[in-house]
């Protein structure tokens, strides 16, 4: 396995690598949710790169940059076991040196949900996105459906900026209870970890009433909040059932529906989805 940090590093490796090429971008402190993207492409793919990079220009100015967790040593030691062929962990004056002054936006679909509880979120990750796209030059890059919009704006991008590669997109990681894998559950303490399992309670509630008729996302919502009510620790930021690609809210659902949500669990923010209409085994 090969690791590289400078632009021309990369660029020299990756002329050295066989297609096609798979690429998994993430911000590190690896866990099995990530590596299942590095699994998935080492099934596909004939060489695989993963990006260990937090991107300061996704966080807020009051959000996590600087407590997010990291651990190079490990994830490196993790990404050698899962069969990564080349590591790329970009320093920030290669990322942004002194004068950058470009940026990528996507229009609509980032103007909801997540993106209307962090404004500039979506502009930074699809302006690292792209940047990896275009050094790394990947014929399949690897998302998880844990961050659902993430996978609708990026998607979007790859269509209007005609990147060419395949977008694969993963499903969602769960601890044995149903918690989602999260880099930020290290910031969870004995309790407040208790309490995170409502989210994917919620969802597997939401999942229930879909299965058994249920179409008026008013009720469906309503349902979501009692299961919450039971839950002191946890604050609900916002719960939200809408189209899956457009991400805008639904009143009734046709044919699938899209169930985010973003709660408060002490400090620390947690979000979690599933897609009803389509099979979630996950939380089965
Ligand atoms: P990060 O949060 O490190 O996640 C990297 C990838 O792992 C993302 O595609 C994310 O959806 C996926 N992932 C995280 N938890 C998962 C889980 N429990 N199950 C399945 N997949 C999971 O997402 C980012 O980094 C950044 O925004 C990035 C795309 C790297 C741009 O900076």
């Amino acid at each position: 396995m090969e690791i590289v940090k400078t632009m021309d590093e990369l660029r020299a490796a990756r002329k050295k690598l066989n297609t096609p090429v798979g690429l998994v971008p993430t911000m590190g402190f690896l866990h099995a949710g990530h590596l299942s993207l590095v699994k998935r492409a080492r099934q596909e793919c004939d060489s695989v790169v993963v990006s260990i990079y937090v991107n300061p220009t996704q966080f807020g100015p009051n959000e996590d940059f600087s407590a997010y967790p990291r651990n190079l040593e490990q994830d490196l030691n993790l990404l050698r076991e899962a069969g990564a062929d080349l590591v790329w962990v970009p320093t920030e004056v290669v990322m942004y040196p002194e004068g950058y002054q470009t940026f990528v936006t996507v229009d609509e679909v980032t103007r909801v949900l997540e993106g209307a509880m962090r404004p500039t979120h979506f502009r930074g990750v699809t302006t690292i996105v792209a940047k990896l796209f275009n050094a790394v030059q990947p014929d399949k890059a690897y998302f998880g459906q844990k961050d659902a919009q993430q996978v609708a704006v990026l998607q979007q991008m790859v269509w209007d900026l005609n990147f060419n590669l395949d977008m694969i997109i993963c499903p969602i990681v769960r601890e044995k209870d149903g918690l989602a894998l999260s880099s930020r559950n290290t910031y969870l303490d004995t309790d407040q970890r208790k309490a995170a399992l409502v989210l994917s309670c919620s969802l597997r509630k939401a999942r229930k009433l879909f299965a058994d008729g249920e179409r008026d996302c008013r009720k469906i919502r309503e349902e979501m909040d009692a299961v919450f009510s039971q839950e002191p620790l946890a604050k609900v930021q916002y719960i939200s059932l809408a189209a899956p690609r457009t991400l805008q809210e639904l009143d009734q659902i046709d044919n699938r529906a899209l169930v985010s949500m973003a709660i408060y669990v002490g400090k620390t923010r947690l979000i979690d989805n599933t897609v009803l209409g389509n099979e979630d085994t996950t939380l089965d």
